[in-house]
C-alpha cells in the first residue's frame, strides 16, 4: 500500500473549493482504466478525469466525437474499482447532453449510478445552461470546460489557442462566472492565453484547473499517457513529458521478441 493510500483522506468537491481558498494548487491527470489509475491514485494526484479523451487514446480515433456513453461508463467504472483517494470526474461524451436538459440529467445519472463515479464534466458555457442546471439540481456535482471544447472542434476546425480575440475572451470570463453561480465546483480553461486564465481565475472562487492556460490557475490537468511519454504524435508547447515510455516499452518488447526467438526466455529459474 503506497504513502497515499495509508494517509488517505478522500479528495471531495469541497476539498477542491477550500484548497484554491488556501492558495494549494490543485493535481489533476486523466485516467481510463484500473492499473493506470491504481498508479496515479497511489501517487498522490488529488483529481482523475475520466477523460473523453479516452476515445484518441485508448481507442484511436481522431477525435473525442465517437466515444458513446456505455463506454465512457466501462471507463469510469475500471478507475472506480482502483480509487482510495482521489476524486473522480467522469466526461458526459458527445451526443449525451447537447439535445436537451432531460437527456442530459438522464446521461449524467447513468454515469453516477452504473460507475460510482464523484462527478461529471461537460464542454460549453450558455448554450448548455438548462442542462448543467438541471444535473445540479439532482445533486450532481458538475465540472465545467471552456476555451478550446475538442468536441465542437468542427465548428472551430482547428486546435489552436482560443479566445485570442477580445469578444470571445469576455464571453469566456461571462460564462465562467454563469458556472460558478449556477453552481459548478470547478471549470477546466484549455488553451487559451496565460493572461486571460488569470483574470478568469481571480474572478471566480471556484477552482480553475487549466491545460495549455499557464501558471496562474488553481491546478494543472495532462493527459497521462501523453506526460508518460507513451504517446508521441501530439507536441503542444503546453505538454511536459516526463518520461518517455514509448521509446523505453518498444526496447522491452523488442527485447523480449529477441529472448523468445533466441530462446533465452524462459531459463532455468522461470520454469517448474
Ligand atoms: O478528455 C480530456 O482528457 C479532457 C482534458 C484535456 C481536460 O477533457
Amino acid at each position: 500500500m503506497s504513502v497515499a493510500q495509508k494517509n488517505y483522506k478522500r479528495v471531495t468537491v469541497k476539498t477542491l473549493v477550500d484548497m484554491k481558498a488556501n492558495g494549494e494548487k490543485i493535481s489533476m491527470l486523466t485516467a481510463y482504466d484500473y492499473t493506470m489509475a491504481k498508479i496515479v491514485d497511489g501517487a498522490g494526484i488529488d483529481v482523475i478525469l475520466v477523460g473523453d479523451s479516452a476515445s484518441n487514446v485508448m481507442a484511436g480515433h481522431e477525435t473525442t466525437l465517437p466515444i458513446t456513453l456505455d463506454q465512457m461508463i466501462y471507463h469510469a467504472s475500471s478507475v472506480v474499482r482502483a480509487i482510495y483517494r482521489a476524486l473522480i470526474v467522469v466526461d458526459l461524451p458527445f451526443g449525451s447532453y447537447q439535445s436537451d436538459p432531460k437527456e442530459a440529467l438522464r446521461s449524467a445519472i447513468r454515469i453516477m449510478k452504473e460507475s460510482g463515479a464523484h462527478s461529471v464534466k461537460l464542454e460549453g458555457g450558455k448554450e448548455i445552461k438548462e442542462s448543467i442546471k438541471r444535473i445540479l439540481n439532482a445533486g450532481i456535482p458538475v465540472m465545467g470546460h471552456l476555451g478550446l471544447t475538442p468536441q465542437s472542434i468542427y465548428k472551430f476546425g482547428t486546435y489552436t489557442v482560443r479566445a485570442k480575440e477580445e469578444e470571445e475572451a469576455h464571453r469566456l470570463i461571462s460564462d465562467a462566472k454563469m458556472l460558478e453561480r449556477l453552481g459548478c465546483f470547478a471549470i477546466v480553461l484549455e488553451k487559451i492565453p496565460a493572461k486571460l486564465a488569470k483574470q478568469v481565475a481571480e474572478s471566480v472562487r471556484i477552482p480553475i484547473i487549466g491545460i495549455g492556460a499557464g501558471p496562474d490557475v488553481d491546478g494543472q490537468v495532462l493527459v497521462l499517457h501523453d506526460m508518460l511519454g507513451m504517446t508521441h504524435e501530439f507536441n503542444p508547447r503546453f505538454l511536459r513529458r516526463y518520461l518517455n515510455l514509448f521509446d523505453d516499452m518498444t526496447n522491452a518488447i523488442a527485447q523480449y521478441v529477441d529472448d523468445v526467438k533466441t530462446r533465452d526466455f524462459p531459463n532455468k529459474s522461470e520454469q517448474y
